[in-house]
């Protein structure tokens, strides 16, 4: 949650920084601003509001901005979002500006202890920092002053920092809060995503937590600098940026979900690719032999990645007779279940960054638990800090609602599931190549989906009914739509319905069933009977070995413990058009963010 950006180089700042704000906007998007150096007035600029980056490019006045500058796109966590509050800000006095991601606990203790008299102009926990250094900066440098303020701050963060009385340096350092440093030909960017450094650094690499950097200028030449808190040399090791800008672009679609959506069999496709090449699956034997040797999968996740985790416990017991238990990471984290003696911990995040399974992390790899991460962000600090990681390659996700990431999740357990099974039940590969063409026919049927939401979603509320693995995606479809559209929706076990929530069903309200599986769907198919008699508006889909006649939408049949990569597919596109049609902002749902860094 949250973006930053900064820059120290040859070129125009504020170029640099609000592109990689622009690319950054899906962390938060309540408000945003930057500070840079102007050049001819010999002194530091601010902007900021509330609203989006396109206000901060399209509405000031960048033209005599230099090669400094820090910028900020924000998802309110202290106070309102407001032009008081989005960062950056200032220290009392003026001569310190930060920038912040992240969450600092003992923000109050520290206002007590050291800034007493200090007239605070934000609601916000960063202008603690800020004041905190030009606090201890009336007794010492401040890089010196920098670094005190660091070890006094607990909570999380990602800080940028300029010295107004040094146009020549850019400060940063983290804790928990991810931050990348990338080196180009003209300058150093610093970004908490490497998509924003896509462009202007050619290697790049994640700061470390409690980790303190000075970029300067020598000779026109930028460089930088990485100490420990105590102010240690530290040494690091580059990366090559692979991501190219076409993959971070809309690629002619309306809608970056619309493309996710869109691009879900080439994923499927491509991860058949890395895991399965020539048709021989290729995992690390050792996190293999891991999940073989545990007593039982914990599997911790949120949201989207926990539906995915769903999937991921039927396929692992019942294709490699594995237990698996599903937290809920935020539960998890403070009311822990009594735990088998010989547990692996699985990690499944699209971010790698959920502040909540970090949590989780920290506290299972200290009690001494293996633990693998399951992600699409390979420099992600989940993917860094668990023992093992598996990469979904899904490629980058902007939409903040996740599509092609939880299809590339459910691919991968799949594979682990087969991989782990004493006889693989089915030839994986061919299923996989199965799924992604039936995938394909269900995209390509998209406009006569969009007739459907057209003629049955028209309701302020709206319910997913589904059995066994149909009733995990049920969950899943009710969040995309509800996350998008903000048309109040439930995901529940059909036979649950009637134990107290068929009260809700009166005329004209949307029940829309998935039917998948052989064994249950006669029974779901007489809990949309009971929901027809009471006034529902149905939407059946079914696959087509169980479809009936009557049925809105018939997919095309794959392997039936694969059929939630296919089922999710008209329930994506049904959110989608939901929301379309209603005018939301599809991509940047409000009061939302896709990486949620705090908890
Ligand atoms: O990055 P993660 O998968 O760890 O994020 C967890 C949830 O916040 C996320 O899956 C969220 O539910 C989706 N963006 C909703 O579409």
């Amino acid at each position: 949650m949250c973006g930053i950006v900064g820059y120290l180089g040859r070129e125009k700042a504020s170029d640099i920084i609000i592109a990689g704000l622009e690319k950054l906007e899906y962390r938060g998007y309540d408000s945003c601003g930057i500070c840079f150096y102007d050049e001819r007035a010999k002194r530091f600029v601010m902007y900021k509001d509330k609203g989006r980056v396109a206000h901060l490019k399209n509405d000031f006045d960048y033209d005599k901005c230099n090669g400094l500058g820090i910028g900020h796109t924000r998802w309110a966590t202290h106070g309102q979002p407001n032009q008081l509050n989005s960062h950056p800000h200032f220290s009392e006095g003026d001569r310190f500006a930060v920038v912040h991601n992240g969450v600092i606990e003992n923000y109050k203790e520290l206002t007590e202890r050291y800034l007493a008299g200090v007239q605070f102009v934000s609601e916000t926990d960063t202008e603690v920092i800020a004041n905190l250094i030009a606090r201890f900066a009336l007794q010492m440098p401040a890089e010196e002053a920098i670094r005190k303020t660091l070890s006094v701050l607990e909570g999380s963060y990602a800080l940028l920092v300029v010295d107004t009385l040094d146009p020549h340096v850019l400060y940063a350092a983290k804790n928990k809060s991810p931050l990348l440093l990338g080196v180009g030909k003209r300058g150093v960017t610093l970004a908490s995503d490497v998509m924003a450094l896509v462009g202007y650094a050619d290697q790049y690499f994640p700061i470390e937590d409690k980790t303190f950097t000075v970029v300067s200028e020598k000779d026109g030449v930028s460089c930088f600098a990485l100490y420990d808190i105590l102010g240690h040399p530290v040494e690091t090791k580059f990366m090559t940026i692979d991501i190219v800008l076409d993959e971070i672009g809309k690629g002619g679609y309306s809608h970056y979900m619309l493309k996710e959506i869109c691009e879900q069999p080439s994923v499927v496709r491509k991860i058949v690719s890395k895991y399965l090449p020539e048709d021989r699956i290729q995992i690390d034997p050792e996190t293999l032999s891991w999940f073989k040797t545990a007593e039982r999968i914990y599997v911790i996740a949120a949201g989207t990645s926990m539906h995915a985790g769903f999937v991921g416990k039927y396929l692992l017991e019942n294709i490699a007779g594995i237990p698996v238990e599903v937290f809920i990471a935020s539960e998890f984290a403070y009311n822990p279940p009594l735990l088998v003696k010989n547990p692996l911990f699985v990690f499944i995040s699209q971010s790698g960054e959920t502040a909540d399974l970090r949590a989780c992390l920290v506290d299972v790899k200290r009690r001494g638990f293996r633990t693998v991460t399951i992600t699409n962000v390979p420099t992600s600090t989940l993917a860094r800090e668990a023992d093992k990681f598996l990469e979904i390659f899904a490629g980058p996700e902007i939409a903040v609602a996740s599509t092609k990431a939880y299809v590339g999740q459910i691919v991968i357990l799949a594979i682990l599931a087969v991989a782990l099974a004493d006889r693989p039940p089915f030839d994986l590969h061919k299923e996989l190549a199965k799924v992604a063409v039936a995938m394909e026919a269900v995209i390509d049927k998209r406009e006569f989906i969009h007739g459907l939401v057209k003629a049955k979603i028209t309701k302020r509320n709206c319910f997913y009914i589904g059995r066994s693995l149909d009733y995990f995606t049920c969950l899943e479809a009710a969040l995309k739509l509800k996350e998008i559209s903000y048309i109040q929706t439930e995901g529940f076990a059909a036979g649950e319905l009637k134990h107290g929530t068929i009260a809700l069903i009166e005329q004209g309200v949307p029940v829309v069933a998935i039917i998948s599986q052989k064994a249950v769907a006669r029974h779901t198919r007489g809990n949309i009977r009971e929901v027809c008699a009471r006034g529902a508006e149905k939407l059946v889909i079914a696959t087509q070995l169980v479809s009936d006649p009557t049925d809105e939408l018939i997919l095309m049949d794959v392997h039936e413990s694969l059929t939630p990569l296919i089922t999710i597919i008209p329930t994506q596109l049904i959110a989608f058009y939901a929301a379309l049609d209603i005018g939301k902002d599809i991509d940047k749902p409000r009061n939302l963010a896709k990486s949620v860094t705090v908890e």
